[in-house]
């Protein structure tokens, strides 16, 4: 792992790996779980890592911490190396452009994010934080040019006018959100924890009850703000030395208050314990639930999703069908499917319908830009290119954001190599469907010579299983990856109908 403090450094480093994928993990350092998942998640998703650390005075209002603030560069190298980290940059305000004047905007260019996103929940209290991160993290951007970039939703404002700024600013660097690592108690993690005595530390947990206890009554019926405002600040009351500075309902991505929540909600919550400013929050969707499946190859997710689908008159959100409709789109305009900047233009903007069939023989109806295809994309043509169409980056990314759309309503079942870790990381039940690579070789090779290929060897089999799920573990858009919140099934020895049976019992006790 290379420690670099310097732009020219840095720069001259990434120069020469443009050509592998880079995710940047920005950071302000004392590095915890919460960060460590940002970090495993970048690793996972990108063939370099780096990972900024630089307390930037920018963000910090005049009477805010920033002497104080933990710096552990050391500790914090050690554990980024550890974790297989590939530079951590940790440069000198000087470096940044920044004169040692906290907060000062004056001495740089600032970005300034819109005044309703940073007027509300912490900015009404942080006058220029969110400018100074919105600058900062620019500057990043700029400087490491990242393909993905990590933030975690404990910092949920900040990530709403971040995907924002990226947006207004077109930034070619995709958001990903992380979810919020916590202590046992229910604690958020957070650097400004260190600051917490052990009985702050205990009475501090009543920040995520409080938000539980909301989640309870609105998973009840309760859709009203004021009324999950209320249950959130009874609670909070229950413990007199937790100050509160501001609970809101707001949209979680234009951040603008709520009266009641239609699709979703984001309940957040600023609060002193002491003299320590914490802060948390919860999304609350209304929606049907999501149903998420990943899994290796041949371990039977399309055949089992399928059947849950019909079984629960879920919509099978058939990702496979899109990629084909976007192949034949691409064929039809006479565009070579593997120029990746005609595929850009036809593919940005695009529409797909997807249509459930009412007979289970039938395969549900497919539309691209208002035209039916479902026939034609199931042609040889269609069937030899769409690996082609789906390796480039800009169709997976412009079918990921199509997907999202869909499951905004909820009621979707989808499967994939990525569903649960990338496409719906939200989703209220994610299984991870998996057997043995023998176990798949058996039943591929019973498949095989069922349409009379007999001259296919098991081991062969097992070996090309073997190879294919390491490939799909490693590839650098969507690889093949365990959700930490996926339940796992293996189904060696089940049928069809069993595996079904039980992902239909799970879905049940979501209820
Ligand atoms: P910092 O507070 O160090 O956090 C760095 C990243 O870790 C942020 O994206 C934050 O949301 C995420 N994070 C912190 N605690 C987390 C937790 N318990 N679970 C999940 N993610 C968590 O946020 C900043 O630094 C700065 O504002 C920065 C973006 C680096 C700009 O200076």
């Amino acid at each position: 792992m290379l420690l670099l403090s310097t732009i020219a450094e840095l720069r001259s480093h990434l120069a020469n790996k443009r050509k592998q994928t880079i995710g940047l993990v920005p950071t302000m350092g004392a590095l915890h779980a919460g960060h460590v998942s940002l970090i495993k998640r970048a690793i996972a998703q990108n063939e370099l890592v780096v990972v900024s650390i630089f307390v930037n005075p920018l963000q910090f209002t005049p009477t805010e911490d920033l002497e104080q603030y933990p710096r552990q560069l050391e500790r914090d190298c050690q554990l980024c190396q550890q974790l297989g980290v590939d530079v951590v940059f940790a440069p000198t305000g000087e470096e940044m452009g920044i004169a040692g004047d906290a907060a000062s905007q004056t001495s740089t260019t600032t970005v300034v994010p819109p005044a309703a996103m940073t007027s509300v929940l912490c900015g009404k209290f942080r006058p220029g934080h969110f400018q100074g991160v919105a600058t900062i993290v620019t500057k990043l951007f700029n400087i490491v040019q990242p393909d993905r970039a990590y933030f975690g939703e404990k910092d949920a404002q900040q990530l709403a006018i971040i995907r924002r700024l990226v947006k207004d600013l077109n930034i070619p660097v995709e958001i990903k959100a992380c979810p919020i690592v916590r202590e046992s108690s229910g604690l958020a993690l957070s650097s400004r924890n260190q600051y917490l005595t052990p009985t702050e530390k205990e009475r501090s947990a009543v920040i995520y009850r409080s938000l539980q206890q909301a989640q309870q009554a609105f998973q009840a019926g309760e859709k009203k703000a004021q009324r999950l405002l209320d249950i959130v600040k009874q609670e909070l009351a229950s413990v007199a030395e937790v100050e509160i500075q501001y609970i809101e309902l707001v949209h979680p991505e234009t951040l603008e208050f709520l009266n009641e929540i239609e699709t979703k909600g984001l309940l957040a919550i600023a609060c002193y314990v002491g003299s320590t400013r914490l802060i948390d929050n919860i999304v609350l969707y209304q929606r049907q639930p999501i149903i998420a499946i990943d899994g290796p190859a041949g371990a039977g997710k399309s055949t089992v999703t399928r059947k849950v689908a019909q079984e629960l008159g879920l919509l099978y959100l058939d990702t496979g069908a899109m990629y084909r409709a976007v192949t034949w789109l691409v064929m039809q305009s006479g565009m070579a499917v593997d120029n990746e900047e005609a595929v850009a233009s036809i593919v940005q903007g695009v529409n797909i319908d997807l249509v459930p069939a009412n007979s289970s023989n039938l395969p549900d109806s497919v539309y691209i830009n208002g035209k039916e295809v479902t026939q034609a994309i199931r042609t040889p043509e269609v069937t030899a290119n769409v690996s082609t169409i789906a390796a480039q980056a800009t169709v997976r990314r412009e079918l990921v954001k199509i997907q999202q759309r869909w499951g905004e309503r909820g009621g979707v079942i989808a499967e994939g190599r990525d569903i649960g870790t990338n496409v719906f990381p939200h989703a209220e039940l994610k299984i991870f469907l998996t057997a043995s690579a023998a176990e798949r070789a058996r039943r591929r090779l019973q498949d095989l010579r069922e349409r009379g290929h007999q001259d296919i060897e098991l081991e062969q089999l097992i070996q090309d299983i073997q190879r294919r799920d390491e490939q799909d573990s490693n590839r650098s858009i969507a690889p093949l990856q365990k959700a930490a919140d996926a339940i796992e099934i293996i189904t060696d020895g089940l049928t069809v109908k069993q595996v079904t049976a039980k992902i239909m019992e799970l879905y049940a006790q979501l209820k």
